[in-house]
């Protein structure tokens, strides 16, 4: 048998036996992550691209460690960048970085990209995005180079046992539906069936997820799409929060929920688990004093009324502390209240998580 193997050839197939033998020693606590969807979860996916969709300047990242923007949509960290800190790993690289190599794999990936829905025609203004179904094919790219590293019965396990993270869905009404005045798609269907159509092409995204091996899915609904001081500074008069968009996250979410209570129950699992963010937003916009900001009408970083007019940008107004604002900038939430998000990922109510909440989770998947 040894003849088989020159020295030369035995050594790297050796290191190969022990990093897939260190794998499988280290998975007691270490869980793979995988983050899909928008500039909500985008990890710096689009500073690769050539696309508008970007957060790659100052003062984006202000209060991130290195204090630089990163390609993420807030001042310093996201949701996942919280939930990879509340499950103690390492948080999850684009997977478009050249350094998402070697043992960094093991720890997940971030495949979302800024602008994208769940439409493929959701987003076509950014021109040069991961649409969903690109960021499921680099997916399977991504199991094939794993592998490649720890043999495909261990990838099979490190994906089975892994968490995934789903946000997609705002887009496909502000930057679709809702984009220009009489839209290709507004013409087409009435809200109360575009919505529907929406949740039924969600749900082939969702299946095709699964085929891929994933046993446990957060899924977020949309946020109150009505109120992000963008939608108050174009189509509020009064500041209040904007009736058509806040309708359509109000028909959104509740069928969100139907449909993927309708997966598991073909699956026979709780594979997919229901994030409320509308609600968890919802309590900071009807008492922001209550979570310690002074408003969440106004983000910190923009211009124009409710610093909401056009994007983030050096030129911007920018508000001397930032824990003090829901919204960072026109779109998207600020740390702080990033964190009080994962809070309730972790351990909210039926009301917030449905049908169990992040911390059940990973108690119930610790024990199996
Ligand atoms: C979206 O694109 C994917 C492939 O990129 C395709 O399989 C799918 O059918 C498309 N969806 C629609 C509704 O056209
Ligand atoms: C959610 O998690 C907490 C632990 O943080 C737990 O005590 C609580 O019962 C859970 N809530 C539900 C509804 O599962």
């Amino acid at each position: 048998m040894a003849i088989l193997f020159s020295s030369q050839s035995a050594l790297p197939f050796l290191s190969l036996i022990l990093l897939a033998f260190a794998y499988t020693g280290s998975q007691a606590d270490a869980r793979a992550f995988f983050v899909f969807g928008d500039s909500l979860v985008d990890n710096g996916n689009n500073n690769y691209l050539i696309t508008s969709a970007r957060a790659d300047s100052p003062p984006y990242g202000i209060d991130y460690p290195t204090h630089r923007p990163t390609g993420r949509f807030s001042n310093g960290l996201n949701i996942p960048d919280i939930i990879s800190e509340h499950m103690g790993t390492e948080t999850t690289m684009p997977y478009l970085s050249p350094f998402l190599k070697g043992e960094k794999l093991l720890v997940g990936a971030n495949f979302a990209s800024a602008g994208v829905g769940i439409l493929n025609d959701t987003g076509i203004q950014f021109v040069n995005i991961i649409r969903i179904y690109q960021q499921l094919n680099f997916f399977e790219q991504y199991k094939q180079r794993v592998s490649a590293l720890i043999g495909e019965e261990n990838t099979k396990k490190l994906v089975e046992e892994s968490l995934v993270l789903m946000t997609l869905g705002g887009n496909d009404f502000v930057n679709n539906y809702y984009l220009v005045p009489y839209s290709i798609r507004s013409r087409q269907y009435a809200l109360k069936d575009y919505v529907p159509f929406v949740i039924s092409e969600y749900k082939k995204v969702l299946q095709r997820l699964y085929e891929l091996g994933p046993r446990r899915v957060i899924v977020t609904g949309t946020g109150p799409l009505g109120c992000v001081p963008a939608e108050l500074a174009l189509h509020s008069p009064n500041g209040e929060c904007v009736a058509e968009l806040q309708k359509a996250a109000s028909l959104f979410n509740p069928q969100l929920v139907q449909m993927l209570d309708q997966i598991n129950q073909d699956i026979g699992d709780n594979v997919f688990i229901a994030a409320n963010t509308n609600q968890m937003h919802m309590d900071f916009i009807s008492n922001p004093e209550q979570f310690g900001f002074t408003t969440s009408k106004i983000a910190c970083c923009g211009q124009g009324p409710y610093n909401g007019l056009g994007l983030c940008t050096p030129l911007s107004n920018l508000c001397p502390n930032r824990d003090l604002y829901v919204f960072w900038d026109p779109f998207h939430p600020s740390e702080r209240a990033n964190r009080i998000i994962v809070q309730q990922i972790l351990g909210g109510s039926n009301t917030y998580m449905h049908p169990m909440n992040l911390s059940t989770i990973m108690a119930l998947d610790s024990r199996a």
